[in-house]
């Protein structure tokens, strides 16, 4: 295969949150047509492609992650002629499309899940789901243990033809996203077509949603203590995550992406933990790409970002694979607010979701500054990486959204007890000095569907634009840099010696990135190299201070001029 056909080895892919990224008609959503309007702007950020969340027909009980129809377009983003023009359009800017492939549950507003329950226990129409009798007396008991991940049982109980309390089924989210089951040879057939269908329209990949989950343990056998997930080190067995079978579902769809001339790529969405783990979805005939979630649930420490950043380089490397590297997505705190904390010793563990982090001092200044930092060390690694919609802004979570404002399912199904995402998903702010900061058209009054705090007045793309020392211009210059380097994108990386609290190493040719992550005394650079971008200013000898990362090019390559 030619260099060009592997592009997805070194790519830089930019995140569209399409609810939040530009509304063109102003209804206060994002869609199709803001973000068209938009291209421009990705072209000149400097990406390669684009990974666009669910767009399809959908209630919107989870952003769109409960599709009632693969192969239609939800009208509040727009149409299918309009899908088709912007993949034309970016594909014309040089910009590949991946789209959101959601196979672990439809909506239940699917016609398949209405035929299901019309249909009755033991139909095929029930077998395209995970339907069982409950247990205890009358069935009145869920058949299984197991727990959705939005809080409380994944289990519901219908009501039959007859009026009567029947089956229970299976949802691993929300009660309105129902598991399919994939044992079953007509739910393949069916996501291949799906698959087949946006391959057709030029569509040039999925990122695959819930990947770890799509296999079930035969029989269903309680959870029990199994704790999920698992201990560093320890890999268990669970009834529903990261099972083995799920990867006999990949290979069968490499062998699609590959019948095409240009392959289609695969991205997947695996919460699994251990690096030997993810490494097996990707490897040489399975999925080609898999997000490193280890790297971005690293605190901000310099030893456990190595940790991190080796055993990744290191499994993927045993399956000719390529990292993946991601800061963070429309599940996750911003970076820019999780940086701003420091792990608390008493309730350690990741910094994931907001409550995880509500409870914690912040400082706003040095969660920016590390970002930044961070970025910088993202985009010298070798492989492939995301960028969230607002990431390039310098965006932080918003962390007081008003009750009445939140959406996202987790607030109401953990009976208000977790905030839920929709912080990081707050409409991005592209012009002006008010909400809704140029995200609608300017002559409509649409207000966002989440509200913009006052203070992005400073953040809006138009603020940044071009304006020395911004985030934005921190992000297109990295870009730039990054597209013309030959060390950077795939290939090796070489550790050089970094005092406590640094990291250094080397991309060949003439390349090093160095990071001081908490060492107290400015981290001198490699002798002779010169500084090409640095995240916030060096010290007047060139030394990059705390919670900075800089770009060099090394003496071998000055040598070589
Ligand atoms: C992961 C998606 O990223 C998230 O937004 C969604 O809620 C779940 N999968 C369920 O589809
Ligand atoms: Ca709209």
């Amino acid at each position: 295969m030619t260099e060009a056909l592997r592009w997805w080895r070194s790519a830089i892919v930019y995140q569209i949150y399409i609810r939040s990224f530009a509304d063109g008609n102003g209804d206060g959503i994002g869609d199709i047509a803001g973000l068209r309007n938009r291209l421009p702007y990705l072209r000149r950020l400097g990406v390669d492609a684009l990974w666009i969340n669910p767009w399809y027909r959908s209630p919107m009980r989870d952003g769109g992650y409960d599709v009632a129809d693969f192969r239609a377009i939800d009208p509040s983003f727009g149409t299918l002629s309009e899908a088709e023009a912007l993949i034309r359009e970016s594909h014309e800017l040089g910009l590949r499309v991946l789209l959101d492939l959601v196979p672990n549950h439809l909506s239940d507003q699917h016609a398949r899940f209405l035929q299901a329950l019309s249909a009755g226990p033991g139909s095929p129409a029930r077998a395209w789901f995970i339907f069982r009798d409950g247990r205890g007396q009358a069935g009145a008991e869920p058949p299984n243990d197991w727990r959705s991940n939005f809080g409380g049982p994944a289990w519901t109980r219908v009501t039959e033809r007859d009026g009567r309390p029947g089956q229970w089924y299976l949802h691993l989210f929300a009660p309105e996203q129902p598991d399919l089951d994939w044992t079953n040879p007509r739910v393949r057939n069916e996501f291949s077509e799906t698959m087949r269908f946006w391959f057709e329209l030029g569509v040039d990949g999925f990122r695959i949603d819930v990947a770890h989950g799509l296999a079930k343990a035969e029989g269903l056998p309680d959870v029990g203590g199994i704790v999920w997930p698992p201990v560093a080190g320890a890999w268990v067995e669970h009834p529903h995550w990261d099972r083995d079978e799920v990867h006999e579902i990949y290979r069968e769809w490499r062998a699609l992406a590959d019948e095409y001339e240009d392959p289609r790529v695969f991205v997947a969405e695996a919460w699994v933990h251990d690096s030997e783990r993810l490494a097996r979805y990707v490897r040489a005939d399975e999925l080609h790409a898999a997000f490193n979630f280890d790297f971005l649930l690293a605190p901000w420490e310099a030893e456990a970002m190595r940790r991190s950043i080796e055993a990744t380089l290191r499994s993927h490397a045993a399956v000719d694979a390529v990292p993946t590297w991601v800061l963070s997505n429309h599940d996750t705190v911003r970076e820019v607010s999780r940086y701003a904390r420091e792990p608390d010793p008493a309730h350690p563990g990741p910094l994931l979701k907001l409550d995880d982090v509500l409870a914690l001092p912040a400082d706003p200044a040095l969660g920016l500054r590390r970002a930044r930092a961070a970025a910088l060390l993202m985009l010298a690694l070798p492989g492939g990486a995301y960028i969230y919609q607002g990431e390039e802004l310098g965006l932080p979570e918003v962390e007081d959204l008003p009750d009445e404002a939140l959406q996202d399912p987790g607030w109401e199904l953990s009976g208000h007890s977790e905030r839920g995402r929709d912080g990081c998903r707050v409409p991005i702010p592209w012009s002006g000095t008010a909400a809704p900061f140029g995200f609608s058209p300017r002559d409509t009054n649409a207000e966002p569907w989440l509200p913009q705090p006052a203070a992005w007045r400073e953040l809006t793309v138009a603020a940044q634009d071009a304006e020395e020392g911004s985030t934005l211009e921190l992000y297109r210059r990295a870009l730039a840099i990054r597209r013309e380097h030959p060390a950077l994108g795939d290939g090796e990386l070489t550790w050089l010696p970094a005092p406590a609290g640094a990291l250094a190493f080397t991309r060949e040719p003439g390349f090093a990135c160095i990071v001081n992550m908490s060492a107290d005394d400015p981290v001198p650079i490699p002798r002779g190299a010169v500084p090409l971008i640095a995240s916030d200013p060096l010290t007047h000898d060139h030394r990059v201070p705390p919670d900075t990362a800089v770009w060099v090019t090394t003496a071998r390559e000055e040598s070589r001029k």
